[in-house]
């Protein structure tokens, strides 16, 4: 280390002075050069190749891998967003060596997420889909989250929820023989809501426009409404005490009536995200009908109306609970009382559009995990 004697200074002129500061910081820059050859890859410099949609490689069987990442989608995920790069994850490329023709390692290590979501990858040891791993079958992380496109999941709707998760590997229909209005409920209650029971579960409120039969979005719920973000609570909290109660509530239909947007609120019955989300296993979920068909219900502690912002996370409103006695809610507590017919229709059509199966390629890695591991056994024995 150089040490610099604070004396040096005040003997010096300020030309001098300046002269020696310009020499200090060469000689720092250069020994940090030398000492540091090792730079953060941009992800600019994979993309040269992997922006390349062609570029492809032959897996056994006359199958192919695309090993092109669509950027414009990767941009918006939540990890780009959080700053987190392409070698952040593909921790194992240290250095593009352009000598070679692949300038990487062709057989990379397997991304491990627990490493940044440690409490996840714990909770998840206990559930079904990690014990699976003693039958063979491999479930990583990214068999439920996808990889490069992993988005923030608090605003979106159980349509998308499920869709994005069970429903690419279980058709609920298949069991739940004693659920009545088996749509409906999947429609409306999230699957982890029943099969993740130590996870805290609050209703959360959505629009349903019955003019364009569908639900409305955040941006089209502002716009109608005349305000955005940062005013929603303004606008509709005019008792100022932080919640959205009846009148309030009411008075929004009616501002949103004036703009010719009529319908109703729907409770959709959701987790909160937090790693407990993932303790779910055989036997765990619980079919008494009157712990949610019961207006003591715990399970309507907490009614939020969510917000959906560009990026994906939302701004949650909180709203009494009263409201879901409201003539503009739809009244799930109470299976006796009124009900507004054509909502089941609506969880018949989301139902519907829902079981799009998306086994291909995501079995296909499911399948070709224990090979994966077995290449990275054989890496890891080669470099010892
Ligand atoms: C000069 C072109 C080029 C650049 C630059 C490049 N790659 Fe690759 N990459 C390839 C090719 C070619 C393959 C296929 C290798 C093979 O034949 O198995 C590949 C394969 C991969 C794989 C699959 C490896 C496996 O184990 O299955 C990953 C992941 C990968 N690259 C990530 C990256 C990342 C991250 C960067 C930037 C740090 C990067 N690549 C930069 C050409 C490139
Ligand atoms: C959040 C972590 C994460 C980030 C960030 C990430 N990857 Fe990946 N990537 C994965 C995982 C997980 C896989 C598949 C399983 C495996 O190989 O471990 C994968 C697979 C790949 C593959 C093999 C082909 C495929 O699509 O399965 C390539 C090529 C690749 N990544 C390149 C990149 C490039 C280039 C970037 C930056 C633009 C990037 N990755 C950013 C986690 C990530
Ligand atoms: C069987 C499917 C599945 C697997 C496998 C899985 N998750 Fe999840 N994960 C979920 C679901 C469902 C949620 C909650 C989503 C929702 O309610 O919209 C979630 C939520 C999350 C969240 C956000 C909530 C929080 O705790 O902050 C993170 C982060 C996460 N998972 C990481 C992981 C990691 C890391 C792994 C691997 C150790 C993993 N997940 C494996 C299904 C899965
Ligand atoms: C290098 C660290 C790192 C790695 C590796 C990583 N993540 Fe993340 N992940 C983050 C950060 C940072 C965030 C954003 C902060 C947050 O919202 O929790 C995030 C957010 C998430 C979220 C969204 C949570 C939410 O609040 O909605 C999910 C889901 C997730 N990651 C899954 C994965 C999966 C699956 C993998 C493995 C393929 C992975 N992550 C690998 C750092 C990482
Ligand atoms: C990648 C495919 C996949 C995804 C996605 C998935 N599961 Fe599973 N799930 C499995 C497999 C495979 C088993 C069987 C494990 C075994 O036999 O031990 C299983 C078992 C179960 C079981 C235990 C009952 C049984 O038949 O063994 C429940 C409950 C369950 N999953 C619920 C869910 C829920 C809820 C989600 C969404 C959060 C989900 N699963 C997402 C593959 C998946
Ligand atoms: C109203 C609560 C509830 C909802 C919502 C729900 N389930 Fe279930 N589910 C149960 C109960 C109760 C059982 C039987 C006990 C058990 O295995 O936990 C069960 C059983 C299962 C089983 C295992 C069947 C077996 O043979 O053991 C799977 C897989 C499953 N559900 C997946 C799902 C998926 C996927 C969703 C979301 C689309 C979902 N469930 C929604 C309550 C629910
Ligand atoms: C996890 C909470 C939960 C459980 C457990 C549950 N339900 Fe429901 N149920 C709901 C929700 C939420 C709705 C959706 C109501 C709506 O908004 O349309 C619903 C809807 C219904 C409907 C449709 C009401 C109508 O008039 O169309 C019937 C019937 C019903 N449930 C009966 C049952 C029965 C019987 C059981 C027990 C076998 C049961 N539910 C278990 C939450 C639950």
């Amino acid at each position: 280390m150089i040490k610099i004697n604070r004396g040096v200074f005040y003997t010096m002129d300020i030309k001098t002075c300046f002269m020696f500061m310009i020499g200090i910081c060469t000689v720092l820059t250069s020994s940090c050069l030398i000492s540091f050859p090792a730079y953060a890859i941009e992800n600019d410099e994979c993309m040269e190749c992997h922006g390349d949609d062609t570029l492809m490689r032959n897996e056994s069987e006359g199958m192919k891998e695309d090993l092109y990442i669509d950027y414009n989608r990767f941009k918006y995920s939540v990890h780009n967003i959080n700053g987190i790069t392409c070698v952040d994850c593909h921790s194992d490329i240290e250095e593009l060596n352009y000598d070679n023709e692949v300038p990487h390692p062709t057989s990379l290590a397997m991304v491990d997420c627990d490493g940044c979501h440690e409490e996840q990858g714990e909770a998840y040891l206990n559930s079904v889909h990690k014990k699976a791993g003693g039958k063979g079958i491999t479930i990583p992380c990214y068999a439920c989250h996808g990889y490069h496109f992993v988005t923030h999941l608090q605003a979106d709707s159980v349509f998308e929820r499920e869709n994005k998760f069970c429903l690419k590997c279980h058709n609920p229909n298949n069991f739940h023989e004693w659920l009545p209005q088996k749509e409906t409920h999947f429609a409306f209650v999230e699957c982890a809501v029943c099969h993740a029971p130590d996870s805290p579960r609050y209703i959360s409120l959505r629009f349903y426009d019955l003019i364009s039969r569908k639900f409305l979005e955040t941006k089209d719920l502002l716009d109608a409404l005349g305000t955005d973000y940062e005013n929603f609570m303004d606008k509709l909290d005019k008792d100022r005490n932080g919640v959205i109660n009846l009148p309030e509530l009411e008075d929004m239909v009616l501002l949103l009536r004036q703009k010719d947007v009529r319908g109703t609120f729907h409770g959709e019955l959701v987790v909160e995200l937090l790693p407990t989300v993932h303790h779910i296993n055989r036997g765990g979920a619980n079919r008494e009908c009157a712990q949610c068909h019961n207006p003591q219900s715990p399970f309507f502690e907490e009614v939020y109306i969510s917000l959906k912002k560009d990026d994906g996370t939302a701004l949650r409103q909180k709203v009494e609970r009263r409201v879901l006695e409201s003539y503009y809610v739809n009244h799930f507590y109470a299976i006796s009382g009124t009900r507004v017919r054509y909502l089941d229709k609506i969880g018949l059509i989301l139902i519907a559009g829902g079981f799009s199966v998306v086994i291909g390629h995501l079995f296909a890695r499911i399948v070709t995990a224990p090979i994966r591991q077995k290449r990275k056994k054989k890496k890891d024995e080669f470099s010892i």
